[in-house]
């Protein structure tokens, strides 16, 4: 059983070489990636690893999620797709800090051909290191689910 604080990362092809960055910075900061694939350069399609990865999340197999493809778009329009999942594409730190203190996002998406590595390690700094705020924040982001 995967401890549900896990934080999975998943790419396409094009994400794959600012995901292993992710993965040793990450370890740096001794924060552990679960990696959910690829493993290699070869032509994947984005949806199948934002599926793979939104699923986990809304099973509470793990907490927050980091996807990477070329721009984080296709990405988080895939997950989006997945109860209780929250996908924000970020491509500065102010974002990423919104989209968890107001937002409520529990998936990063990052655009491996938009943000440089740099940049990239800020962000999900930024991310993983604030909450939500809850409060009138609460009542907003429950107004993002559709009514049933
Ligand atoms: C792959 O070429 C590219 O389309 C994909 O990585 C992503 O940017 C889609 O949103």
């Amino acid at each position: 059983m995967t401890d549900p604080l896990t934080i999975a990362i998943a790419s396409d092809h094009a994400g794959l070489e600012l995901k292993r960055h992710m993965i040793d910075a990450a370890e740096q900061w001794r924060v552990q990636l679960s990696d959910l694939g690829p493993a290699d350069m070869t032509s994947v399609d984005y949806p199948d690893y934002a599926h793979l990865l939104a699923q986990g999340i809304t099973r509470g197999t793990y907490r927050l999620g980091i996807l990477v493809c070329g721009t984080g778009l296709g990405m988080s329009m895939a997950a989006n797709r997945h109860p209780g999942v929250r996908a924000a594409v970020c491509t500065e730190t102010f974002a990423a800090r919104m989209a968890r203190q107001h937002n409520n996002a529990n998936v990063l998406c990052l655009g491996a051909r938009v943000v440089g590595v740099g940049l990239a390690e800020d962000i999900v700094r930024e991310f993983l290191a604030h909450d939500f705020e809850g409060g009138r924040h609460a009542r907003r982001v429950d107004k993002i689910e559709l009514p049933s």
